[in-house]
């Protein structure tokens, strides 16, 4: 394993702690795409894996604890060779404890992968490269183990929030962040717009696909508060500071909430796909 940035080393010491956060925030919420819902984002990227077409290699890249090797595991499909990678300890182990024995895990960062070149068919990846250094080099290692023609599909943020919740929440977490001086950026820009995402697979992959995802969420303030509390910017706050913003946070939903005591919002996410060219 190459030597880790300041951000990877953040981000492995966060998953160290909260193992399974993200397949907790996403896991069991409703995503919608083109017109079609699925049960989650994980279900939607698990059915771009065709069913019963021979021998495949899929490659989940930043697999967390696994809930999209265990969707497509549960095929209980024998030609399917599943690898999950990640280069948090705490995920992986989670990983191992609640996947079958077939599905290889490997440590290692998704800039220097240690997969043979040309042998995969599919690289997978949720919520994950829109958190990467260098990710001029993930994506030349991409195209590297992909066979040609082989397939990427990956699900990254779009907008943090949905609906008027999202500039209630800003309001009060922006003077938190500004007063602790805590705020983490990851990747570069370009990862911030479709035409970033385009120009950065122009050169090495062809039939380029970006679409629109939304997912539904409707929590309770206190579910808001417990998935929010998980995010990067309030994991970096002091605990004095994440006291003061629970603390504002609560009675600002208030004017947000429907008459069932519940927000209307959701995560907007972007789903590429692109073939190696
Ligand atoms: C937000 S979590 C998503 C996990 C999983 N894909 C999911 O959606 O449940 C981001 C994951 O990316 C991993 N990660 C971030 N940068 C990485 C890199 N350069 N190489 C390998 N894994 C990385 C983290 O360790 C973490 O498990």
């Amino acid at each position: 394993m190459n030597e880790p940035s300041a951000a990877e080393r953040y981000l492995q010491d966060f998953h160290q702690r909260t193992a399974g956060s993200t397949t907790a925030a996403f896991g069991g919420l409703p995503a919608t795409t083109d017109g079609t819902t699925y049960a989650s984002s994980y279900h939607l990227l698990a059915s771009l894996i065709p069913a019963h077409r021979g021998a495949l290699t899929v490659v989940d890249l930043a697999c967390g604890d696994g809930p999209l090797l265990a969707l497509l595991s549960a095929r209980a499909d024998a030609d399917l060779k599943l690898v999950g990678v990640d280069m948090s300890q705490g995920e992986l182990d989670a990983a191992r404890a609640k996947l079958p024995g077939h599905v290889s895990l490997l440590k290692e960062r998704a800039q220097a992968l240690s997969l043979e070149t040309g042998s995969v068919d599919y690289v997978l990846s949720h919520m994950a490269l829109m958190l990467m250094d260098d990710i001029d080099r993930v994506f030349s290692e991409i195209h590297r183990v992909l066979r040609p023609g082989g397939t990427l599909a990956f699900i990254v943020g779009r907008a943090f929030l949905s609906g008027p919740v999202k500039q209630v929440y800003l309001d009060v977490l922006r003077p938190v962040v500004h007063e602790e001086g805590a705020h983490v950026r990851f990747g570069d820009l370009r990862m911030q717009s479709e035409a970033g995402w385009r120009s950065l697979l122009a050169q090495a992959f062809c039939d380029v696909g970006c679409q629109d995802v939304d997912v539904s969420w409707h929590p309770t303030p206190e579910e808001f508060w417990e998935s929010l509390s998980t995010t990067y910017d309030v994991d970096r706050l002091s605990p004095k500071g994440r006291g003061m913003l629970r603390e504002r946070l609560l009675p600002a939903l208030a004017a947000v909430q429907d008459d069932d005591g519940r927000i209307r919002t959701g995560w907007s996410q972007r789903l590429i796909t692109a073939r190696a060219a």
